[in-house]
Parts: structure tokens; C-alpha cells; sequence
């Protein structure tokens, strides 16, 4: 096998991350807990997980931090953009996901992180408003004024690299439109103040511009449309996204392949949840949940496939409810009913009650994210990095193949990706040479 070239994970990492709210102080305060030996990096697989090498009966499982070149958390550096002023501690305490305890541990280094003026416009986010924004007479202005703040923050870290991952509120639904179909016209747009083009898109696009790999932790299209794909690709700068996969859709892309690989049927799924915090608050509105639902509604399609399964999820009736009910907070409650039909269409029910803690779920996301997009760009890989899908509700993949939603298999092509990058042989899992009594009996 071939071993890519990767360029060497030295010199400081810069993390840029519009919004500053429960998911990016939980995962800065995480990473700083973390590098000072306090508390672990739960959730990481770029900090926890082993992967195999070789046969079964070689016994070599290196941490992927050892195996592949990543940068090391002490190497991180953290920016932000919001439309509130409050500091990453002020914030972390209003977000109300990790104690004052633990806070407190790190206020010093989180008070110096100061949320930058925020591109914002209220078309795309409705239930709330704030006072830290940019002002600029066109869309191409406002981006002009990002990258500027990309390089300021670049110039003032003495950073070797930078990666953005937006962790900013979800914005109202929005299709593909002719402005978003290349590059030109999105340029021309930008100039022109399209109404179609979102603040998410212009950060996405202000990245890009700046040779920065950008990953969308939420669900609206951002980085996917034609224009921004195309020049990712030319630029060579990775792309990914969208929309963190955490609570209950990580539970679904795991209890569905269990039930289609057994052929059992479903008639049903019916999935609820509460939640408390300023996310609930804004999906809340119904333009910005419907681009949740809709990113959280592709998984079952894709996985169950009804039509080459028509006897087993033709016609499944699935529904997904987001209600906001501020006691939670952001302790988040999901219910799933599933109705399935086994043998003979006789009919069964598996009832999953799930609290999770949305932030502490999605915080090593955005660390794994942050680290593997980092490893795409030194080993070359521009445009859409579909091997990293593992991590996300509705994976971006080429228009020529479908979704792959399944976790376990997300998870072998994000391992398998990473021992093709080191030039390490695939593991398929065939086993064929353990077989050793096959043949004994012709
Ligand atoms: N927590 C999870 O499990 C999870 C899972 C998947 C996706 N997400 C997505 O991640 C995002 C962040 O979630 P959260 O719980 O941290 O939400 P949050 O509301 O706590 O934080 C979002 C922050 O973004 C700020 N903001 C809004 N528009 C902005 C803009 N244009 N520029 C800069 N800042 C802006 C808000 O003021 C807020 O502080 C949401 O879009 C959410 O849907 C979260």
C-alpha cells in the first residue's frame, strides 16, 4: 500500500468557531480540563480510541493519536463569534451544561476568549437577537470583515494552522438556489446582498477563501451547495458536515441497521424530544426546525431502503417531534416508539427513553472534527471528506452515490480511511485465513 504524504502536525492550531454557546464552551472548557489532566476526554475518539493493525492474532492496537499525525491539545487555540458579549465562562455558566467547579478550574483561560462581532441577520434566525454584530453595507462587505478576523487571530497566536467548525444557532430551511449554483453567481450574490445567502454561508465561504477547512455542526445547507463544494475542491481545503450526530439519531443509525440486517419490518417510528436550552429556543421557531427535522428525518430512508425492501418499510410512518420546555435545559429527553413486525408479520414495540446531555455528547465531536479536518488538509485532501459522516445527521456525500447513515459502517470507513492515509492494509473482516480447516474434507 501506499503511505500518503502528510505534513507534520507542528506549530499551534487555531479552532475558530461561530457561536459561542452551550456546544463550543463545552467543548473549549472540555479540552482545557482535559490538557491539564483534570478530567478525560470522554466521547473523543481522537483521545480515547484504539484501532487494529494488521491480522487478529498480531495483537496492534495503537491510539489513533499515536498511529495518525494530529495536532496535540496543548497545541490548540480557541476563537469565536457571537451576537452576545459574554466570554466563554460567562457564557459557559448561562449555557448551564458544566458546573461552576469545573469551571472555575480554567476561568482565567476562558474569560480571555472574547466572542468577535457575529455576521448575523435575523431572516435566518428569528427567536433570538443580540448586540454583537458587524455592520457592512453588502454580504461581500461582512465577509471581507471575517477574513480579516481570521487573519488577525492567526497573526496574533503566531498560529502554523487553522480549522472552523460552526457551532453557531441553526438558521430557518433553505433549498439550493440559482445564486448558490457556483461560484461566480454566489459572488456576484455576495456582492449584490442575495437575501438567499445566509451568514453561515459566509462564513463558510470567508474560510475557505482563507485556506481554512470548514465543517457545519448544524443542520442548514452552508458549506453544501454547488458554489462553495466546487471551490473547496479547487482550493483544496476539506469541507464537511452537517449537523453533529448525537442523541437520538446516533441512537437510530444503530438500532435500524440491527433491525434491517435481521429483515425485521417497522411500521413505525415516532421520536420525541424535550429540551431547555437556547438551541431548543431557537428550534422553536418552525423555519429553522424544519431544517432540523429534515436533516434528522433522512437517516431511516436511507438505511431501511423501502424500495428494495417493500414488504418490510413500505409506507413506515416516522415522525420527529422538538419541543422546547426550558426546566431541561440542556439536558435533553428523547422517546422513540419503534413498531416492528417479526416472523409471519407478528407484531413487537421497542420503547427508547434516552437522557442524554446534548453538549457533553456533541463537545468531543467538535474536538474529533477539529482534529481529523486538520489531518485531511496536511495530507491534501481537499473538497467533501465523506469518510468522516460518522459524526454527523446528514452526511454530505457526491451526488453520484447515496447517504451512508449506518454508524458501524461510518465507523469502519472513518478507521479504514485513517490506515489508508498511513498505508497500512484495510481490514475487511473476511477472516478467510483463520479458516484453516477449510478444504480438510474434499
Ligand atoms: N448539542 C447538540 O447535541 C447538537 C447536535 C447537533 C447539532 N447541534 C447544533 O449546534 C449548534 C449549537 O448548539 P448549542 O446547543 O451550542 O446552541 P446555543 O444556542 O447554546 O449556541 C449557539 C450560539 O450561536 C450564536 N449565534 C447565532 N447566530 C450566530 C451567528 N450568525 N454568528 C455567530 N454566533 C451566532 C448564539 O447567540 C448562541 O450563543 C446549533 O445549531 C445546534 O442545532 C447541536
Amino acid at each position: 500500500m501506499v503511505k500518503i504524504r502528510i505534513g507534520p502536525a507542528k506549530g499551534k492550531l487555531g479552532v475558530l468557531l461561530p457561536g459561542l454557546g452551550a456546544v463550543s464552551t463545552t467543548f473549549i472548557a472540555g479540552v482545557m480540563l482535559s490538557r491539564k489532566g483534570l478530567l478525560k476526554p470522554v466521547g473523543s475518539l481522537t483521545q480515547m480510541q484504539t484501532l487494529r493493525l494488521g491480522k487478529r492474532g498480531e495483537a496492534k492496537f495503537p491510539l489513533i493519536k499515536d498511529f495518525v499525525p494530529l495536532a496535540q491539545l496543548s497545541d490548540l487555540e480557541f476563537a469565536s463569534w457571537d451576537i452576545f458579549p459574554d466570554n466563554a465562562y460567562q457564557a459557559a455558566l448561562k449555557a448551564g451544561v458544566l458546573s461552576r467547579e469545573h469551571l472555575d478550574m480554567v476561568k482565567g483561560e476562558l474569560e480571555k476568549i472574547t466572542p468577535m462581532k457575529a455576521v448575523f441577520d435575523r431572516n435566518f434566525v428569528r427567536n433570538i437577537d443580540g448586540p454583537n454584530v458587524k455592520q457592512g453595507k453588502s454580504k461581500l462587505e461582512l465577509c471581507s470583515q471575517v477574513r480579516e478576523d481570521i487573519r488577525l487571530f492567526k497573526k496574533q497566536k503566531s498560529l502554523a494552522r487553522m480549522v472552523m467548525v460552526w457551532c453557531a444557532s441553526t438558521e430557518t430551511y433553505n433549498e439550493p438556489k440559482p445564486v448558490h449554483s457556483s461560484i461566480e453567481s454566489f459572488e456576484k450574490g455576495l456582492a449584490a446582498s442575495d437575501p438567499s445567502i445566509s451568514p453561515s454561508m459566509i462564513y463558510a465561504y470567508a474560510a475557505i477563501m482563507e485556506g481554512v477547512p470548514f465543517v457545519n455542526g448544524s443542520p442548514q445547507l452552508t458549506s453544501d451547495i454547488p458554489a462553495l463544494i466546487s471551490l473547496s475542491r479547487s482550493k483544496g481545503i476539506p469541507i464537511a458536515g452537517k449537523d453533529f450526530k448525537t442523541g437520538q439519531t446516533l441512537v437510530k443509525t444503530a438500532v435500524a441497521p440491527m433491525l434491517k440486517s435481521r429483515m425485521l419490518g417497522v411500521r413505525g417510528w415516532f421520536s420525541t424530544n424535550i429540551l431547555g436550552n437556547r438551541d431548543g429556543l431557537v428550534l422553536d421557531d418552525a423555519g429553522s426546525f424544519r431544517s432540523k427535522e429534515v436533516s434528522k428525518k433522512s437517516s431511516l430512508e436511507c438505511i431501511f431502503q423501502p424500495e428494495m425492501y417493500p414488504d418490510l418499510y413500505k409506507g413506515m410512518y416516522h415522525k420527529v417531534r422538538i419541543e422546547y420546555y426550558p426546566p431541561k435545559g440542556d439536558d435533553k429527553e428523547g422517546w422513540d416508539n419503534i413498531d416492528i413486525f417479526g416472523w409471519l408479520g407478528y407484531p413487537m414495540q421497542i420503547k427508547i427513553n434516552f437522557l442524554c446531555r446534548d453538549s457533553i455528547l456533541a463537545a468531543p465531536i467538535v474536538l474529533d472534527l477539529a482534529l481529523f479536518i486538520d489531518l485531511a488538509q496536511r495530507a491534501g485532501m481537499g473538497g467533501m471528506q465523506e469518510w468522516l459522516s460518522f459524526y454527523f445527521k446528514a452526511p454530505m456525500h457526491p451526488p453520484s452515490v447515496y447517504p451512508e447513515h449506518d454508524l458501524s459502517i461510518q465507523h469502519m470507513k472513518l478507521k479504514n480511511t485513517l490506515r489508508f492515509l498511513m498505508g497500512e492494509d484495510l481490514i475487511t473482516h473476511l477472516g478467510i485465513e483463520y479458516y484453516d480447516y477449510w478444504g480438510k474434507g474434499k
